[in-house]
């Protein structure tokens, strides 16, 4: 099975943030989140990323509402594990869901959400969003505790943290890590994808973790797509991805 791209379109909504947080109904508002959304999907997105945060700096509500009706490829659906942000979920139901941390005491020392110190609100969370139809994916880093709690918790999927391979001088002992993880992961019946930081320099190396089915990356492909475009962007990362083995 090919690599999958999913395309985090957060920093579109940043960019129309910074000039129009208080005139979104005005009709010089731009960028406008859909053009950009079909750019990624022309270009070759399989899926579309939004994350809605508790404090709107990026997407708002209304933005999930376009994304989602406009049904271009399958919305993952970023969101911190609050009531209102829950319901809001449920009532658009996008294919999946991404948990992920949004404040101090959700997050691991490397980033990740930490499943094994929260399993009990986790739990309740992934049964009420499997119930209404969406599929749940956590945003982890590769260790085996967290992976684990996810299995256990019945998560269809985890996201391994790539954000401490991104970033470090010398890759190679994260990199070992995220084989860890995504070996583990696959035996334990999880769907492995991956996510933060990715861009064309470090996704090579990210080739020898095995069993991965689907990449999400934002900022990169935003960010060259100022110089070319986001369907160039998108459609150059996507084949880059060709190389994956598989
Ligand atoms: N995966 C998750 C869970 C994220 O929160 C983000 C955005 O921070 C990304 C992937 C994309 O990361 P980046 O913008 O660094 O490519």
């Amino acid at each position: 099975m090919p690599l999958k791209l999913g395309v985090n379109i957060d920093h579109v909504a940043t960019l129309r943030q910074a000039r129009f947080a208080t005139m979104l109904e005005s009709p010089n508002a731009e960028p406008v989140l859909l053009d950009l959304a079909k750019e990624a999907v022309n270009g070759g997105a399989d899926s579309l990323t939004i994350h809605l945060r508790a404090d709107r700096r990026h997407i708002q509500d209304r933005d999930v509402t376009v994304i989602c009706e406009a049904n271009l490829v399958p919305v993952n659906f970023e969101i911190g594990n609050t009531e209102e942000i829950i319901q809001i979920a449920i009532a658009h139901k996008p294919a999946f869901v991404c948990l992920v941390p949004e404040i101090r005491e959700e997050i691991t020392t490397e980033g990740g959400l930490n499943v094994v110190s929260q399993r009990g609100e986790l739990q309740e969370t992934i049964k009420r969003l499997q119930g209404a139809g969406i599929q749940v994916s956590l945003f982890i880093d590769p260790d085996a505790p967290q992976l684990e709690a996810s299995k256990e918790l019945g998560a269809e999927m985890v996201e391994l943290h790539t954000g401490a391979y991104a970033n470090a001088a010398n890759s190679g002992n994260e990199r070992q890590r995220l084989i860890n993880g995504a070996t583990l992961g696959h035996k334990l019946g999880l769907q492995i994808n991956a996510g933060h930081g990715i861009n064309s320099s470090n996704i090579a190396e990210l080739y020898h973790v095995p069993y991965l089915t689907e990449f999400n990356i934002g900022h990169h492909l935003i960010s060259r797509a100022l110089t070319v475009g986001l369907h160039h962007a998108v459609a150059e990362m996507r084949e880059l991805m060709d190389a994956y083995p598989g």
